[in-house]
């Protein structure tokens, strides 16, 4: 992977000074400032999100929880320039990505975004590589760059070995794996994954949140991260949690947990997933 910014511990433990503060700064990669959300269902309006101040800089690993219908997918939608706040403002990078166009987001959206979701979403009956270059061909790559990179971020989540297959040809750890792949490939300001684990049985769940532990840690990306179990939550740096549209609490977890720890004591299983069976 090219540069990215490896401030991520520095970063994390300079944060909790001004989590209250409301005006964009240069250092931050996120910042919401009293955003609302309101969706119009005929007459009924319905408040998503009603005033929530976010700041994230680069480097943080942020865990998103709360209730079922708290906000939290609406804030992802936000933020990954998907959705627009109804009132309020979103700065990315320093930029108001507030009033922008549906085109200007989209652009936005193809560089500095990189998505997971719940349920992979992958195109089936294409091979994991073409999978991870799609978002190269959106951004005009040409053939050789699309593969190198394409295959740089397959090894790098643990999947050198299986660049052709098919999604149905790998397990649902792996097409979380090329999922990630696919969010890493142009080189994001930030991964923002909604529900990530929520397929996945509890230890391809560990898998998953050490390849985002990896990235976070010694690649310095930054992640944010919707979650309804507090166990997963803990993998991460900083947890945020909404209630009824609003940020209930925000706190740094004291000593995360560590999946690649937990992995190695874990008893192994028969086949390993990372490497071809022999
Ligand atoms: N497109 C939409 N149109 C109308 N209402 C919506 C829309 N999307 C979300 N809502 C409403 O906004 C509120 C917040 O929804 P949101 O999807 O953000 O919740 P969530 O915290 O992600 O919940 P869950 O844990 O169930 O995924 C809910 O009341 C929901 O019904
Ligand atoms: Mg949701």
């Amino acid at each position: 992977m090219g540069a990215q910014v490896i401030i991520g511990e520095e970063a994390a433990t300079r944060k909790d000074e001004e989590l209250e503060g409301s005006g964009a700064s240069a250092q931050e990669l996120i910042t919401l400032n009293h955003v609302h959300k309101i969706y119009q269902m005929g007459d009924v309006e319905i408040h998503a999100l009603r005033g929530v101040s976010l700041h994230i800089k680069p480097g943080e690993f942020v865990a998103i929880m709360g209730a079922s219908g708290s906000g939290k997918s609406t804030t992802m939608n936000i933020l990954g320039c998907l959705d627009k706040p109804t009132k309020g403002h979103y700065y990315l990078e320093g930029q108001d990505v507030s009033k922008l166009t549906k085109d200007e987001l989209a652009d936005i959206r193809n560089r500095k975004i990189g998505f997971v979701f719940q349920g992979f979403n992958l195109l089936a009956r294409t091979t994991a590589i073409e999978n991870v270059e799609l978002p190269l061909l959106y951004l005009g790559a040409k053939h050789s760059e699309r593969i190198k990179r394409a295959t740089e971020c397959l090894e790098l989540v643990g999947l050198g070995q299986r660049l052709h297959n098919m999604p149905n040809q790998l397990s649902g750890g792996q097409q979380q794996r090329v999922a990630i792949a696919r969010a890493l490939v142009n080189q994001p300001s930030i991964i923002l994954a909604d529900e990530p684990t929520g397929n996945l049985d509890s230890r391809t769940s560990i898998e998953v949140m050490g390849v985002f532990q990896y990235l976070n840690r010694e690649r310095g990306i930054t992640v944010a991260l919707v979650t309804h179990e507090p166990d997963i939550a803990q993998y991460a740096k900083r947890v945020v949690v909404f209630k009824d549209g609003k940020i209930k609490r925000d706190y740094l977890v004291d000593d995360p947990r560590s999946a690649s720890e937990e992995l190695e004591s874990l008893p192994p299983v028969d086949v390993d997933e990372t490497e071809d069976d022999e």
